[in-house]
């Protein structure tokens, strides 16, 4: 699935012609630079588990998440947010190019996600909604309310309550958002794209521990980024230690796989895959 995803990736990227010396490169180099693809292998899974007919044409859909993921990483790092010089193992676009590129980067594959939605071979109901999803929780309300909590309170301390809101919407929301895209795709009802949705919460908030983690514990060469570079963020091994954080986000797990018992056993799969394969360690 992941190998057929980064295929359908690599076909699509966006690209225009113009006159502009690195425009297409800037839009490109970040998604060429691979990442694990958490989100579209938990939005196609699902497809693929409930309704494997409609998994290719879910590739398009996939690809708006990881857009609008890639968006959010490319802004992440500028200076005036991480100031991070390195991602998926390559320098990042500001370093690269420059802020400029990196700024409007940013904002053409946040834009290009929601035209990517627009054509997808889906009823139009169906994209609107996947059109609402997404907003929903990248922008105003999700993401990007996260990002903002996270930068405003850098040197100062949150409680735990309020850095799991933080967590849960710079992190969480989205990765809630591609598995409960996957379930309307698939053709489930409101009341299973909601408890989807909900286990989904529970695992982004995991993934985003795990990544505070890696922050604490990986090496810059394993993480493709830079580490021990949370020094100043409220963090959840700043806050309860690695061991800490460690058991919270085991504990979470632990939740995940309870609730998940109730689910189809596709779907149970494939969010067990992906948890061994990415929150252990
Ligand atoms: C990094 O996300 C930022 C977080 C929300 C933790 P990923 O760990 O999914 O990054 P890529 O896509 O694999 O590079
Ligand atoms: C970023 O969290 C989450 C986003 C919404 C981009 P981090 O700042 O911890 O992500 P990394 O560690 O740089 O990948
Ligand atoms: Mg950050
Ligand atoms: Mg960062
Ligand atoms: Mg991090």
């Amino acid at each position: 699935m992941n190998e057929k995803f980064s295929k359908f990736l690599k076909q699509n990227l966006p690209s225009v012609s113009s006159f502009h010396p690195h425009y297409n490169d800037a839009l490109s180099c970040m998604l060429l630079a691979g990442g694990k693809h958490f989100r579209a292998s938990l939005l196609l899974g699902v497809v693929d588990a409930l309704s494997a007919e409609l998994t290719d044409d879910a590739m398009r859909v996939a690809l708006a998440v990881e857009l609008m993921h890639t968006y959010s990483l490319i802004h992440d790092d500028l200076p005036a947010m991480d100031d991070s010089a390195l991602r998926r193992g390559e320098p990042t676009i500001h370093k690269r190019y420059d802020e400029v590129t990196a700024i409007l980067a940013g904002d053409a594959l946040n834009t290009h996600a929601f035209y990517e939605i627009s054509r997808s071979n889906f009823s139009a109901e169906i994209r609107i909604q996947c059109v609402e999803i997404l907003s929903q929780n990248a922008g105003v309300s999700g993401m990007v309310l996260g990002q903002a909590i996270d930068c405003f309170f850098e040197n100062k301390k949150l409680e735990l309550d309020e850095l799991k809101f933080l967590h849960i919407h710079k992190t969480a929301k989205l990765i809630a958002a591609s598995l409960k895209i996957g379930a309307l795709i698939a053709g489930c009802d409101s009341q299973k794209c909601d408890k989807i949705y909900e286990l989904g919460l529970k695992l982004g908030l995991a993934f985003q521990i795990h990544d505070d983690l890696l922050d604490a514990t990986a090496t810059s060469d394993e993480a493709g980024k830079p580490t021990k570079n949370d020094e100043s963020k409220n963090s959840f091994t700043n806050l309860l230690g690695i061991d800490g954080a460690r058991s919270e986000r085991d504990v979470l797990i632990k939740d995940i796989q309870n609730e998940c018992k109730g689910l189809n056993s596709g779907v149970l799969q494939v969010i067990n895959e992906l948890i061994n394969k990415h929150l252990k360690g």
